[in-house]
């Protein structure tokens, strides 16, 4: 097992022991890549949402924010393009029986020949020391050269053939590539298949007037579809955004990696409608606007990387992830895409209704074009889990497991601690836990020894532990101790929330 399967593993035991992650009916076995959140789960996970909901719609002027159905009208689906397009390439091997995204399959054979170039660069760079010239040595090395054209030629195989949808020469790429299955280490492939990822229904109750509905596997839809009257009610003039926070289904093939790939999760998405001709300047804005809210976290800067697509999606004319160092790897965190006018066009064109914006500026109508930001909720949480997990030797040779969660987003802010269980303490206790809980979600505990409590707040990522101790009952004074340091400071009661305030404080990032 590599060092990342093993904390990727105590991360998922850890969400389970500490009430964040559940699997979906558990008792009767689970349900693949369905999960339910936890009491501490939940409130993260409501934390997140606000964060960017605030920092997406309140603090913004030109974006406005919607709630809108998961069925929609089955039609939204064929004009999106998700019944023709919203495939998966997949590809099973005949001897270990499992199945795979092709694509995915070949990505990580690209994946592998980055890393030998990485690896070369840090070779050169240890050995020429000071006067390493990294730009010079990619230029010339000729195994980063030859490396470096494996990976252009393999990609523009790969990427025609997907866009042509010659599946047979994906099939044959992989079989060329020498990609073995994981599993059983074998070259046996079937054919490669597209396979639909949406979820249907049947909505109505008499067999002759149901009809085949969708469950939505993006959000977005939902915003195209309400361009008009968020616009005209709202008064809103280009450019503007609409955003949304809410669930997504799909039946994703290879449904693994926990709550990074589900088959239900939630999507947190913004269409920022802009004038055609602007969508690039617009893209260009968002990619760094969205990095920026990521890093306002306080999560290091290196756990972050853009990654350009080279085959784009059938709605967009340039697209990148935001990627995460997760504990497998860097993954796809969140998606900036230029949509151009492709969904509102297709609206148009499916519903028969105009959808354009007049420009009082020009005195013209137009389709505006579209720049979307869409990231996940679940993704997030977990790449936030993957941050916070420590496992600490501390200096008495004792050991803690910490979730240094970014104090604004940690479920429980503030525990309220009696040092023992007598002389007054925990009625005094229960006296400040009662005044901070109205501003903060706060947790009373005074169950076993003072330090198991801490070490309890710590595991669930608690940032702060008010203890009352006996000088508290003299002069209204508690400590107040901090996760990541565990320092203490000693301050009045009258002045917890305040103090509170200013530490889980983050200035608005836009
Ligand atoms: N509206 C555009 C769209 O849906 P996407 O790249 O397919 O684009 C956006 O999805 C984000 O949704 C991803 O970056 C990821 O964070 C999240 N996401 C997609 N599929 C997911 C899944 N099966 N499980 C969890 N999150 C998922």
């Amino acid at each position: 097992m590599t060092k990342g399967e093993d904390i990727f593993r105590k991360i998922i035991s850890h969400c389970k022991e500490y009430g964040f992650i559940f699997p979906s009916s558990e008792i009767y076995d689970g349900l693949s890549a369905v999960y339910d959140y936890g009491q501490n789960g939940a409130i993260l996970k409501n934390n997140i949402k606000d964060y960017w909901w605030r920092s997406m719609v309140q603090y913004q002027e030109n974006i406005v924010g919607i709630d809108s159905a998961i069925f929609m009208h089955p039609t939204v689906w064929k004009a999106s393009g998700h019944v023709d397009a919203f495939n998966d390439p997949l590809i099973d091997n005949k001897d270990s029986k499992k199945r795979y995204r092709a694509d995915v399959l070949i990505e990580d054979h690209l994946e592998k020949l980055n890393e030998k170039i990485e690896k070369d660069v840090v070779k050169a760079a240890k050995r020429f020391g000071d006067s390493f010239d990294e730009a010079m040595f990619r230029k010339t090395n000729p195994r980063v050269l030859e490396n470096q054209e494996k990976i252009e030629n393999i990609n523009r195989r790969f990427v025609s053939a997907l866009e042509e949808n010659r599946l047979d020469d994906v099939k044959a790429l992989i079989e060329e590539l020498g990609i073995v299955c994981p599993i059983s280490g074998s070259r046996n492939w079937t054919d490669v298949r597209q396979f639909n990822l949406m979820f249907s229904t049947q909505m109505g109750s008499l067999s002759e007037d149901t009809n085949q509905i969708f469950l939505r596997p993006e959000t977005a839809q939902g915003i195209f579809v309400n361009y008009l009257n968020v616009q005209k009610t709202g008064r809103m003039k280009l450019p503007f955004g609409i955003a949304q926070i809410g669930k997504a289904f799909r039946n994703e093939i290879v449904a693994r990696q926990f709550i990074f790939r589900m088959r239900e999760f939630e999507q947190m998405e913004m269409q920022f409608f802009v004038k055609p001709g602007q969508e690039m300047e617009w893209y260009d804005y968002w990619k760094q606007e969205r990095l920026r809210w990521h890093l306002a976290l306080g999560i290091p800067a290196e756990k972050y990387r853009f990654h350009d697509h080279e085959k784009l999606a059938h709605y967009a004319n340039a697209a990148a992830d935001i990627e995460f160092e997760f504990p497998f790897g860097f993954k796809e965190l969140e998606g900036i895409h230029s949509r151009t006018d492709f969904d509102l066009g297709a609206h148009q064109q499916y519903s028969g209704k105009k959808l354009q914006y007049f420009d009082p500026e020009t005195n013209e109508s137009y389709v505006p074009y579209v720049v979307e930001t869409s990231i996940g909720l679940d993704r997030t949480f977990l790449a936030i889990l993957s941050f916070a997990y420590r496992e600490e030797k501390l200096e008495d040779g004792s050991e803690r497991v910490v979730l240094s969660i970014p104090p604004v987003l940690a479920p429980i802010k503030v525990a309220v601690l009696p040092l023992v269980k007598k002389d007054g303490m925990p009625e005094k206790a229960r006296e400040v836990f009662d005044r901070l809980k109205y501003d903060y979600m706060c947790q009373y505990d005074e169950k076993d020894a003072i330090g198991r409590r801490y070490r309890r707040q710590d595991a669930i990522g608690t940032p702060y532990c008010i203890t009352v101790d006996h000088q508290t009952l003299e002069d209204n004074t508690v400590t107040i101790r901090e996760r990541d340091s565990m320092k203490q400071d000693r301050i009045a009661i009258d002045e917890i929330a305040q103090v509170v305030a200013r530490r889980i404080d983050i200035r608005p990032v836009s």
